[in-house]
């Protein structure tokens, strides 16, 4: 059956029926393409996934997003099933920094309290004091004492605007996410001279040129519920354009532009539902961490669990 042959409802009926079968919960990331996030029981941003994977009740957590999100599951819940359905679906970002470079920066600077962004692998949640999502990274740092030395892994961009916002002292590591820190603010210029009554909607791991012309800097559930609240009509969305599927179907009055269209990050659109089918038929792709290392992992995620956002 070629690509234009499929039939999108039935093999959505069979992903819902395989998952009530084993008591699976879907958890799909808002990148992740329209059949998937329709047919999930719950999308969000990477926040709002580790809460919902810390408190299932579900034997089984499929979850559909990139590798890190599934080991965060994991580490959360080690008496529950994690599949990832795709196991190639990494995030380049998360690979930009491993536990043995942190160890060394951290032999380096010994006072300083290491906030880590989620998307790192689970050996460098585990080297790390706290983690933080983009949805909560300036309540983490506030919620550290302000005397202390602030070190921000792996994303420079998310670092810089915490600095930004929190006015704590932080210092990073040079990593970034390849498909936001392409956006460029000639870009973002250009979208929004060509569209003057939109709102500028932005990421924070894009870089500080291109937040500094933003009406909004938020996490991607933080964009849906801004749009949501907002009585304007027109914005620019800059983030990967997976998260305008569930914008358009919640809003569907409003407009939504991407600020860039090749903003898409291949390993979030690498699951499709016959690969879910597949993942709950054989159960696979099953992400472990080993436990001396989740148990340290799960302390630096929980510690940011505790953290009341602002
Ligand atoms: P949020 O959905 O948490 O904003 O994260 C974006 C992201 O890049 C996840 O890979
Ligand atoms: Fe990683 Fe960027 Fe893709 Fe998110 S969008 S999974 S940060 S590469």
């Amino acid at each position: 059956m070629n690509d234009n042959n499929r039939d999108i409802e039935a093999l959505s009926k069979k992903v819902r029926k395989l998952l009530k079968d084993k008591n699976a919960i879907l958890l799909a990331h808002n990148y992740q393409i329209p059949e998937v996030q329709d047919v999930a029981d719950i999308c969000g941003d990477s926040l709002e996934l580790s809460i919902k994977a810390s408190k299932t009740e579900a034997d089984i957590i499929v979850f559909c997003g990139v590798h890190f999100m599934a080991e965060t599951a994991a580490i959360l819940s080690p008496d529950k099933t994690v599949l990832l359905p795709v196991v190639s679906a990494g995030c380049p970002m998360a690979d930009m920094i491993t536990a043995r470079q942190l160890q060394k920066k951290k032999s380096e600077m010994p006072d300083a309290v290491i906030v880590s962004y989620v998307n790192t692998t689970a050996e460098v949640k585990a080297e790390s004091d706290m983690c933080c999502t983009s949805a909560n990274a300036v309540s983490v740092a506030r919620s550290i004492d302000r005397e202390k030395r602030i070190y921000m892994t792996p994303d420079r961009n998310l670092a810089q605007y915490t600095l930004k916002t929190s006015g704590r002292n932080i210092t990073w590591w040079n990593g970034y996410c390849p498909i936001h820190n392409n956006l460029t603010a000639g870009q973002v210029k250009k979208v929004k001279a060509e569209n003057p009554g939109a709102l500028l909607l932005a990421h924070p791991e894009c870089p500080p040129e291109v937040l500094d012309l933003a009406d909004e800097v938020k996490s991607t559930s933080g964009m849906l519920s801004f749009v949501k609240n907002s009585e304007k009509t027109e914005f620019i969305i800059g983030t990967e354009t997976g998260i305008i599927h569930p914008l358009k179907k919640a809003n569907p009055g409003k407009r939504f532009i991407p600020a860039d269209p090749a903003m898409i990050c291949v390993d979030m659109k690498k699951t499709r539902l016959e690969d879910i089918i597949i993942s709950i038929q054989e159960m696979r792709h099953v992400i472990k961490v080993p436990e001396e290392i989740r148990v340290r992992a799960k302390t630096a995620v929980e510690r940011m669990l505790a953290v009341p956002v602002d």
